[in-house]
């Protein structure tokens, strides 16, 4: 390893429609009681008609360039946008919001690891950062789930909602404490088809049938998944902290996926980490897939939860089947 990689700054957007339980209760058969007690969701976030995973990537990236002492727009040489719902099935929402940022020649690409993209991305950009190819990349989380909303289903119809994080990741200057420790992501595709989209792809390609069909919405099989995440999200994590001798003692803050309340309780137990040392942001975004991870690390900071210095642990599952791990010091 040449260098190595930290996290300069974080900033999030979301959109300004907040639908909460009781907005649901009307479009489909749900109640408050259920949502907050099931998921912990209270609030979440949807797009209007004009806004795209581009537009708020882009307002996202512009918080974090804003909340950084020392990155401007000009110093990113590379971005990676995870997501799974991009403004179009091609091209890269990345090389989109590289033109909306005024950047030419260079890389610019999407990760597809649904909920886990984020975590995807910052490994893939820490790689780039320690081996001196890259010197300032953005990774950015985002997704429009509500516009893939299958409102049939009131197993996954009050689930999800929509923003972005963006997260600028910067060479570790010699005398900073701050860096990326270890990460790991990895993905089992023996169950992927416990959650996608099933139509839009070449598999089953858009049609009058796949639309009566409502194929081009979510389809997840939330029971199964439930347990898959909780066994996934702790291994990896005990995985990578035993690698590292790092015990949860010394764990300041986790930063999980926001799926589900109950999810991350029992990753907690599991780990045998306080409650109090998981943030959660899922009462006010519920879902936002790749997004949530940015999303509450930015939260947490402009909370003066999460300082630097501080022994950070970021962990994600989603579609595919994927997961990962990040370990770091702010
Ligand atoms: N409102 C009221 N009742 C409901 C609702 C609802 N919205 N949804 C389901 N129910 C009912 C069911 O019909 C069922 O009733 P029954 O017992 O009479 O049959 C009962 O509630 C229990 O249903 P379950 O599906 O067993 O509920 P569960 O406790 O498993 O919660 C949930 C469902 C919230 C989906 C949960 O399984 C979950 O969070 N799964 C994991 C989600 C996840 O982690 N996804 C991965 C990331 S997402 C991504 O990658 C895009």
């Amino acid at each position: 390893m040449k260098y190595r990689a930290m996290i300069d700054s974080v900033g999030h957007y979301v959109p300004k429609k907040i639908v909460n339980n009781f907005d649901l209760e009307k479009k489909t058969d749900t109640n408050d009681e259920w949502i907050k007690t099931r998921t912990g969701m209270f609030e979440r976030h949807y797009v209007d008609d004009t806004e795209a995973a581009s537009d708020l990537a882009f307002k996202a990236t512009e918080n974090a360039i804003y909340s950084s002492n020392t990155t401007t727009k000009q110093d990113i040489d590379m971005i990676i946008v995870a997501t799974v719902t991009s403004d179009h099935p091609f091209p890269a929402t990345a090389c989109i919001l590289q033109k909306r940022l005024g950047l030419k020649d260079i890389p610019a690409f999407d990760i597809c690891a649904g909920c886990s993209g984020f975590i995807y991305a910052l490994d893939i950009a820490k790689q780039y950062i320690e081996n001196g190819i890259a010197k300032t990349i953005l990774v950015v989380g985002v997704e429009i789930l509500s516009q893939l909303i299958n409102w049939a289903d009131r197993g996954t119809n009050i689930l999800f909602g929509d923003g972005a994080g963006a997260a600028i990741i910067t060479r570790t200057p010699s005398n900073c404490i701050s860096h990326i420790i270890d990460s790991k992501i990895t993905a089992d595709g023996t169950d992927w088809e416990l959650l996608l989209q099933v139509a839009g792809g070449s598999r089953i390609p858009a049609s009058p049938d796949s639309i009566r069909k409502n194929a081009h919405t979510i389809y997840m099989e939330g029971n199964k998944i439930f347990k898959l995440a909780v066994r996934a999200m702790s291994g990896v994590t005990a995985e990578v902290l035993k690698r590292n001798n790092v015990s949860t003692k010394d764990i300041d803050w986790v930063v999980p996926h926001q799926a589900n309340l109950r999810i991350i309780e029992s990753v907690a137990e599991k780990l045998n980490i306080p409650m109090s040392r998981m943030i959660v942001t899922i009462d006010k975004f519920a879902n936002t897939s790749s997004a949530s991870v940015p999303i509450t690390i930015s939260v947490a900071l402009k909370q003066n939860m999460i300082k630097r210095g501080d022994m950070v642990v970021l962990t994600a599952f989603g579609a595919g089947l994927t997961f990962g791990t990040v370990l770091l010091r702010y």
